[in-house]
């Protein structure tokens, strides 16, 4: 099962595979234990004399034949070789037959079965170990698919790729690599819909679901038919295929896989209904659901060379998501939503031990590289192309790459080259960002005479692991400028920092104006500029870029808790007044008000505190913020208890971002009143709720106030048939629990008959929970890293992908005390001295420890 010695791939040790696959050609007879897959491969040797390799794993070889006549192989342990000697020089038809049991596949990669279902998972490389095959994205090859249902009449619905050519058969005629490949089969339902594309075919689009869950589909329909319209008008690209299909499915390792023409989804991302799903679930599911789609052009008509290439269609197909998600519902709240994520997520990667480039030049497992940096960081790099060429120059470059590429496996070379191309610029020190790990710093100094106002920026980006001496980036910097009584003075302009220092100038100024700088996070940086609280309350009350006003509000909070946990001082007047104008001020879109008064995570404040050298206390952040938060409400209670009644939403449930954005501004200020009240609203609430949103805002406010015991039983009582919410009740009971309560609440969950723990949501809604309660997880004790070790060494063996990517809770462990450092290495080192250990948790556990 596990290999001995863990090989590292390179990028440099990259070489084209030596022959071709014409065709292929699957044919599966399903049974829990015992499917048989017999696969024919077209093959062209495109180097005469080389031997065929070809992958496999898990596999149980029952025939091999080579133009009809049996061949004799050996497999080992990562797949099989065929001499050459037994190859012709011309095209071969290369056949094999398999048998695997999904019945017994627990990692969930491959061919697993999930409740009954037949269900497949290939990226990155799954496929190996359904058949022997050269499992790697630049080998792309038409399939056409034959499914023979299991013998004990459980799977009435066969499903694959590409367009249906009959009872359980399928052709898939677009050359794609085995990752892309899917196959479902089971008892489903499905609900149907169409939609005409731009030069008029009808497309039949499906989404697939276990009985019972149909009614739960139409958002996810809906989402997608605005996708396939999004991506018509605004990057030219039309749905290839006669179907699309999804299907949800209950048991899988990530959010959603982009399949071609059969996307499978984590069901959370699906299943949605005003009782059963919050706002937050129904942006998801239209953000990924439109991610999913994307990747149809931006990942599979034009897929990567090797996955050291991963960022070329996650990049940007995140970057895609991003902007329909803005153009859909607010540009302003999901760039500071998106901003958020990055700098908890990508931030973080890149301060620690586990920092690597956009583009890695090595791994061990890629399974671990599927990371904030190559998704979040990625986003951005295109993000700052597009700012620093525009948004014409920015289409044309994505026209000719889709022309130029289509069918193709390509590289960033091939990317970047399409916009210099198109604009006759060179973009070699841009590419820096693919290459150079770390987020750079932004030192700012400001001069200011005679009307002359002189920024003055300087780069400098910290050694990561393995780099040090970077050289200076293009950094595109947004810059405005206002004047003391608020009005702008400059607008918005995009400086180019491409030296380690520059100047800029602005000349004829009628006073020494206050920057706005950034803009919309311009860059993934981390700016340096010391800020008046004067200045910075200015901005939050007149800037006219509402990144930055909030940028403002979040400075002064994370200012603010940083000097009340290490000087122990009280929060300002003007602070709390501000807060409370900007959280009462009708003009501002709720959502974004929502946004303004939320505080900055424990996390996020313990790794401020760790970068300007202060060692991080969980302990003392969890009691400085919600010190803050009482502060805020007994501060700002009259307006909170207005907006309270007047953010009510009037009438059924609708999930758009409108009435999100009210429920949102409402939640934020029942959390913030059950400091005042006592938890009567938040009761009041949660027994009349209609919808999970409401219902789940006064949970959790009962829950952090320590008032959550009642409401835990009925809502048990109330939902325990439902899973997705199900894995909500499991998650806030840990993550919300009292720091020196949520391991234990945490044990007691783990021991519920509802703890399916080889379900990767569920076990995430106990295990990923603790770690989010960031003071309950450091517990001094080390009782929550001991916990977390002992569940993700029993997970191991079972499902070793989601263990490794727990096991970046630990990631942070060198910003803590000596203490808290020497419990954590203790659990790191017990892990990875675990026999059997996988491949996947032993490169992160050793990546970790390195540091
Ligand atoms: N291609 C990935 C799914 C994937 C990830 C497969 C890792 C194998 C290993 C898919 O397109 C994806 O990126 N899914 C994300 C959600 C997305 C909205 C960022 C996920 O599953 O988390
Ligand atoms: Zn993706």
């Amino acid at each position: 099962m596990r290999d001995a010695a863990p090989q590292t791939i390179r990028l440099a040790d990259y070489t084209p595979y030596p022959f071709r696959i014409d065709h292929v050609e699957l044919i599966f007879s399903l049974a829990p234990t015992a499917t048989r897959v017999l696969s024919t491969l077209k093959v062209t040797p495109l180097q005469p004399g080389t031997d065929m390799r070809l992958d496999g794993e898990d596999l149980l070889l029952i025939r091999a034949a080579i133009d009809g006549a049996p061949v004799s192989v050996t497999p080992d342990a990562t797949g099989l070789t065929v001499p050459a000697a037994l190859l012709p020089d011309g095209p071969f038809t290369w056949e094999c037959e398999v048998q695997i049991a999904p019945a017994e596949n627990t990692a969930l990669e491959g061919l697993y079965m999930s409740k009954g279902m037949y269900c497949t998972q290939c990226e990155a490389e799954g496929f190996r170990k359904i058949t022997y095959y050269p499992d790697r994205p630049d080998v792309m090859a038409p399939f056409d698919v034959r499914i023979l249902a299991a013998e004990d009449g459980s799977t009435p619905v066969l499903l694959s790729n590409g367009n249906p050519t009959g009872h359980g058969r399928w052709t898939d005629p677009w050359p794609k690599p085995a990752y892309l490949f899917a196959l479902v089969a089971g008892d489903l339902v499905s609900v149907d819909d169409s939609f005409t594309t731009r030069s008029g075919r009808d497309i039949a689009l499906r989404i697939w679901v276990r009985p019972g869950d149909e009614g739960k589909c139409a958002y996810a329909m809906d989402a997608l038919k605005r996708s396939m319209r999004w991506d018509e008008t605004e990057y030219g690209r039309e749905y290839d295929l006669d179907i699309f299909q999804i299907v949800a499915v209950d048991d899988f390792n990530m959010g959603a896989m982009e399949n071609k023409g059969l996307n499978i989804f984590n069901s959370k991302y699906v299943l949605a209904s005003p009782e059963t799903a919050t706002d937050r679930d129904y942006e998801l599911i239209e953000g990924i659901i439109a991610h999913e789609y994307f990747h149809n052009w931006t990942g599979n008509r034009i897929t990567c060379r090797d996955w050291f290439q991963l960022c070329l269609k996650e990049g940007l197909t995140v970057f895609r998501d991003q902007q329909f998600s803005g153009d859909m519902r607010s540009h302003a709240v999901k760039r500071i939503d998106d901003v958020l994520m990055l700098r908890a997520r990508q931030f973080r990667e890149d301060a620690g031990p586990l920092a690597h480039p956009v583009r890695p030049e090595e791994y061990i497992e890629i399974n671990n590289f599927y990371t904030a940096t190559v998704y979040e960081k990625g986003a951005e790099v295109i993000g700052m192309l597009r700012t620093l060429i525009g948004p014409e120059a920015y289409r044309k470059g994505c026209d000719l790459y889709f022309e130029r590429h289509d069918g193709q496996a390509c590289t960033i070379e091939d990317w970047i080259a399409v916009f210099e191309d198109a604009t006759g610029r060179d973009l070699s020190q841009f590419k820096l960002w693919y290459s150079q790990a770390g987020t750079p710093r932004l030192d700012v100094a400001e001069a200011f005479s005679d009307g002359t106002y002189t920024l003055t920026l300087r780069q400098e980006t910290p050694d990561t692991p393995g780099q040090t001496d970077k050289a200076p980036q293009v950094i595109p910097v947004t810059v405005g400028l206002l004047g003391r009584d608020g009005r702008e003075l400059a607008p918005s302009t995009t400086l180019e920092l491409t030296e380690r220092t520059q100047s800029f100038r602005f000349d004829d100024l009628p006073e020494r104006p206050v920057p706005s700088l950034l803009r919309g996070f311009s860059a993934p940086v981390i700016l340096r500029h010391e800020v008046s609280r004067e200045d910075q309350l200015l901005l939050l009350a007149h800037d006219t870029d509402p990144f930055n006003k909030w940028e403002a509000g979040r400075s002064l909070a994370k200012s603010t808790l940083i000097a009340m946990v290490t000087e122990d001082t009280a929060p300002s007047e003007a602070f709390l007044d501000a807060l409370t104008t900007v959280a009462g001020d009708a003009s501002l879109d709720p959502a974004f008000r929502a946004l303004a008064l939320a505080l900055p995570s424990e996390d996020d404040l313990a790794q401020t505190l760790h970068a300007s050298g202060v060692t991080p206390d969980p302990d003392a952040i969890h009691a400085a913020r919600q010190s803050l938060t009482r502060a805020i409400a007994a501060h700002a209670e009259p307006t909170l208890s207005a907006l309270y009644d007047t953010m009510a939403v009037p009438g059924p449930y609708t999930p758009d971002a409108k009435a999100a954005g009210r429920r949102a501004l409402r939640g934020t200020a029942l959390r913030l009143l059950s400091e005042r009240d006592n938890g009567d609203r938040a009761r009041a609430q949660f027994l009349s709720a209609d919808n999970m949103t409401e219902q789940l805002a006064a949970f959790s406010a009962l829950l952090i106030i320590g008032q959550g015991s009642a409401a835990v039983g009925t809502f048990y009582e109330q939902w325990h048939e439902d899973r997705l919410v199900m894995d909500k009740w499991f998650a806030l009971q840990v993550s919300l629990a009292p720091p020196e309560k949520a391991v234990r609440a945490c044990k007691a969950l783990a021991a519920h008959a509802d703890f399916d723990w080889k379900n990767p949501n569920r076990f995430r809604s106990a295990l990923g929970a603790l770690t989010m309660n960031a003071a309950g997880f450091h517990n001094p004790s080390g009782e929550g890293y001991e916990l977390l070790a002992d569940w993700l060494i029993r997970l191991d063996p079972v499902n070793p992908q989601t263990a490794a990517r727990m096991t970046t809770a630990f990631d942070s462990w060198r910003r803590y005390d000596t203490n808290r450092q020497r419990l954590i290495k203790m659990e790191l080192e017990r892990i990875a001295a675990t026999p059997g250990l996988s491949r996947d948790v032993t490169e992160m556990v050793g990546r970790i420890l390195a540091a």
